[in-house]
């Protein structure tokens, strides 16, 4: 499915052109910030994928609590488990019937308090992820909206009559088909932007803003340090119901006219209902994490508020959007971001899109390549969120027969559209039998690099990915640089290296990162920045630097402390 699920996000969440932000970031004092969640790694957990603890096949809680002691030894500070609420898991839990409790499939609310305490020992921060834009079709809410026009939930959701026999409009859904359907005990129908068993909450009824507040509070009494929301551009629609214009002409994947989501998505109200939940999370110091789908920083921009009210961490997917390994883009890009007001978030991979192993490797070079990545969006002025596996190299792996698939993307789109099966496969633990994540049939099936990409095997190997990512997570949690120094691209005329230097006081590290396939000598502008030498402190192949002259093989990291 390469590309494809992003194409349809991007199409549908983002026509915006790039915008015309100031290319150059400015030289932004540094600060020492209290404010933990910047100087945090987080880590995404697919729960279904991590650790299957009771041998069901499926990941859980307590398997989450099993690998605690791993992922404090990794280096991450936080992590955020997609949804394991419970769920019909139509949509793998992004279908949620009970915000205030535990699918049975992944434990209890007791075992949920266990993982909390545990990782606090460990001071491992648990963000949840919030599915903010809709419920379950399954949802109580839900059950007492569609039972008759008169019920006290019905204007929870969005319901309008037909134009005849047709649906109200034209909106499609993200996944397929019209975003309307109908519903024969009311003669009415709802609308769901995503699954028709996902219907869309009325944001603009105040008792939804109410219950969904209340929601948050129910978790972090509950210890919970934030919350990824989810799909936040979907919160609203235009109430007069307008028809979205048509993008161009032809089908999607799922053989629906393109539209330009004009009327559905990101419309300016959204940003009212982020200050109420910011303003709910400060009294908690917790983070809020938006996944903010946008090519466009200047929208990315306005999810920060005015005097940065509304999230402190809204996603910044344009890496995922590159898909080739580009100096000039990624310059482009991260001089962007660092010029928005709020503070940078880097992702390179989750569970929508096909792994940064794959859309970055040129299947040579798949573990430089994966090294290479690592060094960058860790290395950068801002928050990372790693996604499971990456840090082992796990190769997306889709399934081969419309039969074996998850994904509901996937069943109504195949096969131009395989779904996101492929990037949400068992985590790899070992070399025994299914990996080490379970001792019964995995729901998905264990990759055949398992074999070689295990957490085991690579803990063992001084070259591994999973070494290279602890020892620049490590540099990254003990230099000031890396930590509060503000971002300097330097020799942003080189087509194939892309470098770059974090300086704070006296403080410096220069990275550079060589994204051609061949081997590259430059000369590292130190100078104009008062510096005259780069000492080794993390390289791959056998990269190295001579005064300010580096010399880098194909896909080589150098990350040198500077010198006067
Ligand atoms: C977000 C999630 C995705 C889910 C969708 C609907 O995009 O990341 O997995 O399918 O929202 O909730």
């Amino acid at each position: 499915m390469k590309g494809t699920v992003l194409s349809v996000f991007l199409i549908a969440v983002s026509v915006a052109a790039m915008s015309a932000f100031a290319q150059k970031s400015p030289p932004a004092a540094a600060v020492e910030d209290r404010d933990w969640w910047k100087h945090a790694v987080f880590y995404e957990i697919y729960p279904r994928s991590f650790a299957d603890s009771n041998g069901d096949g499926v990941g859980d809680l307590n398997g989450i609590t099993s690998k605690l002691d791993y992922l404090k030894d990794l280096g991450v500070d936080a992590i955020w488990i997609t949804p394991c609420f419970p769920s019909p898991q139509v949509d793998f839990g992004y279908d949620v019937s009970d915000y205030e409790n535990i699918d049975p499939m992944y434990g209890t609310l007791a075992d949920f308090d266990e993982l909390a305490r545990e990782a606090k020992k460990r001071n491992i921060r648990i963000i949840l992820d919030f599915v903010v834009n809709h419920t379950s079709d399954q949802h109580p809410w839900f059950l007492d909206s569609k039972s008759s026009r008169t019920s006290a939930h019905r204007d929870w959701y969005i319901w309008r009559d037909g134009k005849g026999r047709q649906p109200p409009n034209n909106w499609v859904s993200i996944f397929g088909g019209s975003a309307w359907k109908f519903d024969p005990t009311t003669n009415q129908y709802y609308y769901h932007y995503f699954y028709a068993q996902q219907p869309d909450l009325n944001w603009r009824n105040p008792a939804v803003k109410d219950a969904m507040f209340d929601v948050t509070r129910f978790w972090y009494k509950r210890g919970v340090s934030g919350f990824r929301l989810d799909a936040v551009d979907t919160l609203f629609e235009d109430p007069n119901l307008t028809d979205n214009p048509i993008l161009r002409p032809g089908k999607n994947a799922f053989g629906d006219p393109i539209e330009q989501d004009k009327f559905n998505t990101k419309l300016p109200e959204v940003h009212q209902v982020l200050r109420g939940l910011r303003k709910i999370a400060d009294g908690y110091d917790a983070v809020l994490i938006g996944e903010t789908w946008t090519a466009d920083v200047a929208e990315l921009n306005q999810y920060y508020g005015k005097g940065n009210n509304e999230l402190q961490l809204p996603m910044d997917f344009l890496f995922t959007m590159v898909n080739k390994l580009s100096p000039a883009e990624f310059r482009k890009q991260i001089a962007e971001v660092n010029a928005a007001s709020g503070w940078p978030t880097f992702v390179i991979s989750n569970h929508d899109i096909v792994r940064s192993y794959d859309r970055y490797g040129d299947g040579q070079h798949n573990d430089q390549i994966a090294k290479l990545m690592a060094a960058l969006y860790l290395t950068l002025r801002g928050t990372p969120i790693m996604y499971y596996g990456e840090e082992i190299g796990m190769k997306t792996t889709p399934p081969t027969r419309k039969e074996d698939v998850k994904d509901p993307i996937g069943r109504t789109g195949w096969p131009k559209e395989k779904g996101r099966d492929g990037e949400r496969t068992p985590m790899q633990w070992d070399d025994s039998a299914n990996a080490g994540f379970t001792t019964g049939k995995p729901w998905l099936p264990v990759p055949p690099t398992y074999e070689t990409h295990n957490v085991a095997a690579e803990s063992k190997d001084p070259d591994s990915v999973l070494e290279f990512y602890k020892r620049v997570l490590r540099l990254r949690r003990t230099n000031p640089a890396l930590l509060y120094g503000n971002y300097t691209p330097i020799n942003e005329d080189n087509p194939n290296v892309l470098s770059y230097l974090r300086l704070y006081r006296n403080h410096g590290v220069v990275v550079a990162l060589n994204m051609a396939k061949t081997r590259q000598k430059i000369s590292l502008e130190l100078q104009p920045h008062g510096f005259i030498s780069a000492k080794k402190l993390i390289s791959t192949g056998g990269s190295a630097a001579h005064g300010g002259e580096v010399s880098l093989p194909p896909y080589g990291v150098f990350i040198g402390e500077l010198g006067k």
